[in-house]
Formats: structure tokens, sequence, C-alpha cells
């Protein structure tokens, strides 16, 4: 973070088919780490958008028998509904269609042209449409297939403009040097670097047999190279955005899945030095969410629509899973059925079940006022302290499925007191009356740190929970969760099940 400011990303979806919960994926997460960012009352600005210049848009449009331009417009609008379904507060949605987009881009590649690091010469090589790549002959599949899709390459030859990748070898090794967080998790700098130690070839950032993208301004019978018109998005969107944020330049943070690792890691940090504009502070580089043990993807068809799950659940649950079932970094399967148990055993039993006994509890036993805290549990007032301060380290280490889980093992610990602590049998011995006040306050100190600890995750049902409380719902600052926050003389309401039951279907 800089100077306040937190500026994070997800990368741009392809406009070639409908979104699925792979997107979903990324832009949830995006948007978990967006909203904890803002509670620590940083001033963040979080961007998400499509992409959509390119032979594989111009392909999927032709064969859905429109323009590219109709079926970007159409694809990209179902993509910006994702965002809002998701419940993602991005500040801008670019497109790198947009007129602005388009022309910064030239520009900038105007400024690395006169800056000698792009020349013209052939190329022929194995390339793969769906990742708009180009493949050495040892990294493909038996029969050469794509090694992401498995679906053919096609051999491609032709003239075109190059950039001097090869000469960024030395500058980008000594950035690795001096940045080990450059790329998280460390797996993944591992990863980029020996991809770099191994030799970099010139990229070839033209394309002359479409004509869909990118006109190249000193040779416009040629567009620009899909990969290269879309990396340059997180910094053209600034410099067009509403709200003037060229302010937050450069990112703290770009979220995104490993199969474009390189593209970001090693290409983008080269096009900026080549354009002379500062480095992106970190990146995140998350799994897959599989399904079936494959990749969930539009090119091999094996997606899961997250809508009928958002129908059914509601969107918390789908964030809350996503969350903690598929480890950040890590690849994780999507299942109806592990959905359907966290749902019952985590969020409506442990989470929403405790939630309704402690303001149940309080408004028989107290007159729905929160009692005092009677000094009398130092120990879990200091873990309720601790796992603040565990949430905030690992969203400094960007892993949300940590932050996750550390929440989690307090609502154990929570459920744990009531059991033990039973508060039923306090209620009927009146030399207790001390003891269960420190209860029932330590259990409201619990659910508001743990609801506000949630909130980025969950931010409807916790502003819910956080409401029923008698606290700030929405968008509450992460100093609310400290347990000296005032609480004792706070009226609360009972409110309906957070979670409900979910009959399943036969
Ligand atoms: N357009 C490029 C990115 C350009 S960024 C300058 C692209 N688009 S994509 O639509 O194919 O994928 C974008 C991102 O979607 C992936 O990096 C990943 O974050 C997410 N995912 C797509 N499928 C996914 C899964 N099955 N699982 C997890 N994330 C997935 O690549």
């Amino acid at each position: 973070m800089s100077d306040g400011h937190f500026y994070l990303t997800t990368p741009i979806y392809y406009v070639n088919a409908a979104p699925h919960v792979g997107h979903a994926y990324t832009t949830i997460m995006s948007d978990i780490i967006a909203r904890h960012h803002r509670q620590r009352a940083e001033d963040v600005f979080f961007l998400t958008g499509t992409d959509e210049h390119g032979a594989k848009i111009a392909q999927s449009a032709a064969a859905a028998g429109r323009s590219p331009r109709e079926h970007a417009d159409a694809l990209s609008a179902q993509f910006r509904e994702l965002a809002r379904t998701v419940d993602a507060t991005n500040d801008f949605f670019i497109r790198t269609t947009d007129e602005h987009h388009v022309a910064e881009v030239q520009r900038q590649l105007t400024v690395m042209h006169d800056n000698g690091d792009i020349y013209k010469g052939s190329y022929g090589g194995w390339y793969c449409t769906a990742c708009e790549a180009f493949y050495p002959e040892g990294d493909l599949r038996d029969g050469n297939l794509c090694p992401v899709h498995g679906t053919p390459v096609q051999w491609m030859e032709e003239e075109n403009h190059f950039f001097r990748l090869s000469a960024f070898r030395d500058r980008l090794l000594a950035l690795y040097d001096e940045r080990p967080d450059f790329v998280l998790p460390a797996s993944r700098y591992n990863e980029a670097r020996r991809m770099i130690e191994l030799g970099l070839e010139d990229l070839s950032i033209s394309r002359s047999q479409i004509s869909w993208g990118v006109p190249i301004p000193w040779d416009p019978e040629q567009v620009v190279y899909v990969w290269v018109d879309a990396l340059f998005n997180y910094w053209t969107a600034l410099t067009y955005a509403p709200g003037a944020p060229e302010r937050f330049w450069p990112p703290d943070l770009h979220v995104l899945g490993k199969d474009i690792l390189k593209f970001h890691a090693v290409i983008w940090p080269a096009l900026l030095m080549s354009a002379g504009i500062e480095l992106p502070r970190r990146m995140t580089i998350h799994g897959y969410v599989l399904k079936g043990g494959e990749k969930m993807s539009k090119t091999t068809g094996n997606i899961v629509d997250p809508f009928p799950f958002i129908d059914r659940y509601g969107l918390d649950p789908l964030r809350y899973y996503l969350t903690r079932e598929i480890r950040f970094g890590e690849d994780g399967t999507f299942s109806a059925e592990g959905f359907d148990a966290r749902y019952h055993a985590e969020l409506a039993n442990e989470y929403g079940n405790l939630l309704n006994r402690t303001v149940t509890m309080i408004g028989r036993y107290r007159e729905g006022v929160v009692p005092p805290d009677r000094g009398r549990d130092a120990e879990l007032a200091a873990e309720i302290d601790d796992t603040v301060a565990k949430v905030v380290t690992a969203f400094d280490a960007v892993d949300p499925t940590r932050a996750a889980d550390e929440i989690w093992v307090l609502v154990r610990r929570l459920n744990r007191l009531v059991e033990e602590r039973a508060p039923w049998k306090l209620a009927k011995d009146d030399a207790a009356a001390e003891d269960l006040d420190q209860v029932l306050f330590s259990l409201a100190a619990g659910l508001r740190a743990v609801s506000v600890l949630l909130w980025p995750i969950m931010p409807e049902r916790c502003g819910a929970a956080l409401a029923a409380l008698g606290q700030h719902a929405d968008g509450p600052p992460l100093a609310a969760a400290a347990f000296a926050q005032p609480l004792a003389g706070t009226a609360v309401a009972p409110c309906p099940p957070l979670f409900p039951r979910i009959e399943v279907e036969p």
C-alpha cells in the first residue's frame, strides 16, 4: 500500500463465451481483498473489465453469426452483470474497445517503438487461439495439443513487429532479486523467475492476418497482439476512469489465475520498463476451480454456472464457499454436495445459530440489552483481538482462505463457550448473575468481531448480523472488531435466521 492508496485489479475477461464460476471466483476473491482494505480506511481503487480484441473473439463472433463488435457488446454486458450479481465493488469496468484505451495503448507502443524496443521480423510457431499464445514444441501435449486446453494448436507464420523481450532479462532478474514478494505465492515467484533465467525470446506483438484489434500506429496494416493490448488496461483505465484516479498508480495487487502467470510476471514488467512506467508492487496467483478434476473452461465446456447456486442459497454463501473450499493459491473442486455441506454445517449451524441463540438469550435474560463486561474472561478478550491481528496478517499475505480459517477458529471457540458455560443454567442461579453477564457480553463481542471480519466475504449476511447486534452494518471499519469497542448497553434485535435451512432436491 502506498500513501493510503490501494489499487487492485482482476484480469480482464475474454468475451468469447458466457461467464462461469471460474471468473466469478477471481472477481469475488478480488472483491474480498478490496473490501478488507477499505475496512482499513485505505483509499481503494478496484478495477475489472473485459478483453475484447483478437482472433479468439473474432472467431467466436463469427460462430455466433455476429460482428465482433456486436458480440463483444453482448458478452461484455454479461461480465458487467456478473460483477453486479456477485456484489463486486469495482470502481470502474474497462473494455479494451473503449476508444480512450485504444488511444493510450497506441501512445505507449509509440513510446516503446521510439525507445528502440520494437523491430520488424518474421516468426513461425505453434499457436493456441484459446490462449492467444505461441508454445514451444516441447510444451505441447502429445498430438500437437495445447498444454492448457488440450485442443489442437495451429502453425502460424507471418511478418510481425517484435518486442525485444530478451533484452530485459537482466533487468527482470534484478527486479526479482530486489522484490521477493513481487509474485505470490513463493512457488509462483520461483516459477516465473525460472522462466526468466531460462532465457526469453523476443515477443511478436502484432498480427497481420486479423483486423479485430488496435492498429499499430506506425503500420496500420497490423493490429497489436491482444495480450499487449490487454495488459495495458491496468494502466489505461486510470487515464480515463472518472474521478481522476491516476494517483493510484502503481497497482498494489494484480489478482490472476495461474494460466496467465508468464504474461503478468514476465512480459508485463518488461513492457512497463520499456514504456518507462513504474512497475506494479505485487501480484497474487490463484489456482483453478476444478470440475471433475479438470480446469473449468469455456473452451473445454465443463463449466459450472454460478447463478443456480446464488438462486438457491443466496450470494454470500457462494462467496464463503469459494473462499473456504478452494485454498487460495491452490486448485480446488467445486461440488454441489460440498457446497451444501458447508452451508448447513458451518454457516447455518455454527455461525447463524450462534447468533440467534445469543440474541435470544440476551433478549430473554437481559431484556435485549448487552450486559456489562465483568472482566472475567480476559482469555477470550485476548483471543478476539488476536484473531483480528491474524486476519490482518493473512490479508497482508493475500490469503483470504487463511483469514476465513482464523475467523472460523473463533466461531468454534464461541460455540464451545455456550456449551461449556450453559447460560440457561446460569440464568437459574441468582448468584451467577455476573457470570451470565460475562458469557453474554463475550458472545456479543465475539460475534461482533466475527461479523466485522467476515464482512468482506459475506457483506449482506454479516451486515444483518451486525444490525441484530446493534452495530454499524454497512462497511464496518476493522477497528470495530476490537474487544474494547463500546458494546455494553446496546440493544439487540432478533433477526430471521441468517442461513435458513435449504431442502436439497432429491
Ligand atoms: N483475457 C485474458 C486475461 C487478460 S488480463 C490482462 C484471460 N481471460 S480469461 O477470461 O480466459 O480468464 C481470466 C481469468 O479468469 C483467469 O486468469 C482466472 O483468474 C479466471 N478463470 C478462468 N477460469 C478459471 C477457473 N476454472 N478457475 C479459476 N479461475 C479461472 O485469460
